[in-house]
């Protein structure tokens, strides 16, 4: 069988990925290694949650394999494998070099093999030079080798296929140009580069906002080190001011932004300001549960209630949370603690349960369902008199990091209704 387009790693991004090709008319082979996820397509069922997919899933035909070496049959393979970092500040291309070796002795001249992944500055000239090495292809006139970084936040991969600019970083002469045109086919624009270009693109489009969120979250530990708010403060620096900006305080986490600094500071001439960055952000469920401390004591046999597992608002995704770290350092100070998340698969407590007779409630994530009055009601409710809240993201708009459930009520804006806030 003849493939226009292979996809090897089946994940968040490369099972959409592969589907928006299939829902194109290319005829698609999809390659993971991983069962669960093969035999969730295969039952017709996506392995996680991506807005339209089940659609497209449904009404299109892409066949699914685990043999590697079958990527060969198509004229394009595009790598939408992991890209994990090592403890050693360096990018474990562990993954994308067994697929490599698996590929070598089958790929032919005229194919493409594209890096879809993330990955660190020069990653694409090693592996095309990797393949010129072992196969002696002429990369760019025989075979073509191109990074085209995946920019699309989960959750919105159908809407933003189509409009956002698509980078090629394409090695050699033809490389771009040929990879340029497999992407074509999604009608967003093509923006033509260098592979490093691309890489350094992808990466700094991510450390962008790691450090942009850093910014607010030190800030926030600043101002419960000198008594300051620190809502009212970033209204302060932002409004009516149009050089302001500040972003609001958060867990800072997930698979992409704990980890892309990494490939920047393998090389990096400032070493260590990325880390920074990283320990800021990295330090948010600790500075939390401190705060926790110093206003209810010891923690130890109380119950804290934990809203949120994903990394991220309104997604199932619980790769790299920092609630997850939260929970741990809550479970070390000997808390019972109590999780409540309607959208993750790991399981957890409903919410009444959750906070019932909690002495604090703790919002990790700020899924648009926490964002309600109901929410807030059922805290109200059902935790203690005295309970603590602790909200870094200010979901009930109150303006309080930590505020006792009792004046919560009070200070959240007369508004506030069942529809999350937006
Ligand atoms: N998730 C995102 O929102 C996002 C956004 C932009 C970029 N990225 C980048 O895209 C890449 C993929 O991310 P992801 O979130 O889709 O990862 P993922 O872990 O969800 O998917 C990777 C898939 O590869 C499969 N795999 C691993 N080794 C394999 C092998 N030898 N053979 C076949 N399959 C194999 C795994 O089973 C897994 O399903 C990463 O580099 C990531 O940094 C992710």
């Amino acid at each position: 069988m003849a493939y226009d387009v292979s996809v090897i790693g089946c994940g968040r991004v490369g099972l959409p990925l592969a589907l928006s090709f299939a829902d194109r008319g290319l005829r698609v082979l999809g390659v993971d290694k991983s069962p669960e996820i093969l035999g969730a397509v295969r039952a017709g069922r996506m392995p996680f949650d991506e807005p339209g997919a089940p659609g497209v899933l449904a009404r299109t035909q892409v066949d699914w394999t685990d043999r590697v070496a079958d990527a060969a049959l198509a004229d394009h393979i595009v790598i939408t494998l992991g890209t994990p970092t090592f403890s050693h500040i360096e990018i474990d291309l562990s993954d994308i070099r067994t697929v490599l070796d698996d590929l070598l002795p089958h790929l032919r001249a005229g194919q493409s093999l594209t890096l879809r992944s993330t990955i660190a500055p020069r990653t694409t000239e090693f592996v095309a030079g990797y393949v010129a090495k072992h196969r002696g292809f002429d990369i760019g006139t025989e075979l073509f080798v191109a990074h085209c970084p995946e920019r699309i936040a989960a959750g919105c991969f159908f809407e933003e296929i189509v409009s956002l600019p698509c980078i090629v970083g394409g090695v050699g002469e033809r490389s771009g140009a040929v990879v340029g045109a497999l992407f074509e086919v999604f009608g967003a624009p093509i923006v033509q580069t260098t592979p490093v270009q691309a890489e350094l693109a992808k990466i700094w489009t991510n450390i962008l906002r790691y450090a942009t969120f850093a910014l607010p979250n030190l800030l926030m530990m600043d101002c419960e080190q000198y008594g300051a708010n620190v809502f009212d403060v970033i209204e302060l620096i932002n409004h009516d001011y149009p050089r302001g900006g500040m972003a609001q305080p958060g867990f800072t986490a997930g698979t992409c932004l704990r980890k892309d600094f990494a490939f920047s500071e393998e090389r990096s001439h400032a070493p260590g300001m990325l880390l920074a960055v990283s320990r800021v952000n990295e330090s948010v469920p600790l500075f939390l549960v401190e705060g926790l401390t110093r206003r209810l004591g010891s923690l130890s046999g109380r119950k804290v209630a934990v809203l949120g597992l994903a990394f991220k608002s309104g997604t199932d995704d619980e790769r790299d949370s920092l609630a997850h770290k939260l929970v741990r350092l809550l479970e070390r100070e000997l808390a019972d603690v109590a999780i409540h998340d309607p959208h993750v698969p790991t399981p957890t407590l409903e919410l009444d349960e959750a906070v019932a007779g909690a002495d604090a409630v703790v919002v990790a994530t700020n899924h648009p369902g926490f964002r309600t009055h109901a929410t807030l009601q059922a805290i109200t409710d059902g935790a203690a008199v005295d309970a603590l809240v602790v909200d870094p993201w200010n979901c009930w708009g109150a303006g309080q990091v930590f505020a006792y459930a009792r004046e919560l009520a009070a200070m959240a804006p007369a508004g506030l209704s069942d529809a999350p806030l937006s």
